[in-house]
């Protein structure tokens, strides 16, 4: 009897033993509402911080909105709480000449502002989101979301909507496009379409490490060199980035045709390389 006893205790203290082991994973960055924000001190060294939503929000949150954000969904009266950036960055020290932020997110989408941005356009971070009822939601709609407030008016870009945030890092601008950049020096065209490029695409349909995974690699689905090859790469963007994307994710409206074309010259590049 003492034997079975003692057994029971085991698997009990077992199958607690392993809840715990799952609690402390919950802490993990991103559930439990945990966010990571990243700082390279002057020796390249990494701190990291994590925060809470009530951290984030304690910093001074405020009710708004945005006919910015409300514009790209093609929503209307969406409320947010949201939390200047430039409140957050104002906690950290920057040593080391950094002048954006990346931002992972949970979907693999790779954002970025610089601070130059986020000065200039008042650019927030949204703890809470509240769309109209019966509007529907994609799944990647979650904060933390960058806002641009009601009064600013930067460009239309998909560079100022990125949402599902997990983790803020501060960078240097220089060092991140880089190897890109050297790729794109090689005409007019290329260098026009580099910029469409990292203000729209990068994001998910990553290149040489940067930017997200969201989307497929596109140099590993189009060679660019023939016509019918460009053409298709064409059709295919408009058919799947157009207005009526089940996901939400129009690009098509951030960009023209001629701006789509100069992003083709810029890949092309890479294929010549
Ligand atoms: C929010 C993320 C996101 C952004 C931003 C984005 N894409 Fe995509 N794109 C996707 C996803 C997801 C698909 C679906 C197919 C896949 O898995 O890649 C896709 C598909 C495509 C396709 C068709 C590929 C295929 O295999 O069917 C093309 C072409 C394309 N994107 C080009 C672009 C260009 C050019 C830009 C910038 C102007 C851009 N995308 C911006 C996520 C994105």
């Amino acid at each position: 009897m003492r034997q079975i006893f003692c057994v029971f205790i085991a698997i009990f203290l077992l199958i607690s033993g392993s809840c715990i082991a799952k609690q402390k994973k919950n802490r993990d960055i991103g559930s439990n509402n945990i966010y990571r924000i990243t700082l390279y001190d002057s020796f390249g060294k990494v701190s990291s911080k994590l925060w809470t939503i009530a951290n984030i929000e304690a910093l001074g949150a405020r009710r708004m909105s945005s006919s910015y954000f409300d514009r790209a969904l093609k929503y209307s009266d969406t409320e947010f709480d949201a939390v200047s950036l430039l409140k957050i960055i104002d906690q950290f020290q920057l040593k080391n000449d950094e002048d954006a932020i990346l931002l992972n997110c949970f979907d693999d989408y790779q954002g970025l502002l610089s601070l130059s941005d986020i000065h200039k356009y008042d650019l927030h971070l949204v703890t809470k989101i509240k769309v109209r009822l019966g509007s529907s939601k994609p799944d990647w709609l979650n904060p933390l979301l960058v806002l641009v407030p009601d009064g600013k008016n930067p460009p239309f870009l998909e560079r100022f909507l990125t949402a599902n945030i997990k983790e803020l890092k501060f960078v240097r601008l220089k060092d991140y496009y880089m190897p890109l950049k050297k790729v794109a020096d090689v005409s007019i065209e290329s260098r026009q379409g580099f910029e469409v490029y990292k203000n729209n695409c990068l994001f998910c349909h990553g290149l040489k490490g940067k930017g997200g995974n969201k989307g497929v690699r596109l140099l590993d689905v189009y060679s660019f060199s023939k016509d019918e090859d460009q053409k298709k790469f064409l059709s295919d963007f408009k058919n799947f980035h157009d207005k009526d994307n089940a996901d939400k994710q129009d690009v098509k409206q951030f960009v023209t045709d001629v701006q789509i074309k100069t992003v083709i010259e810029f890949l092309l590049a890479f294929k010549k390389k």
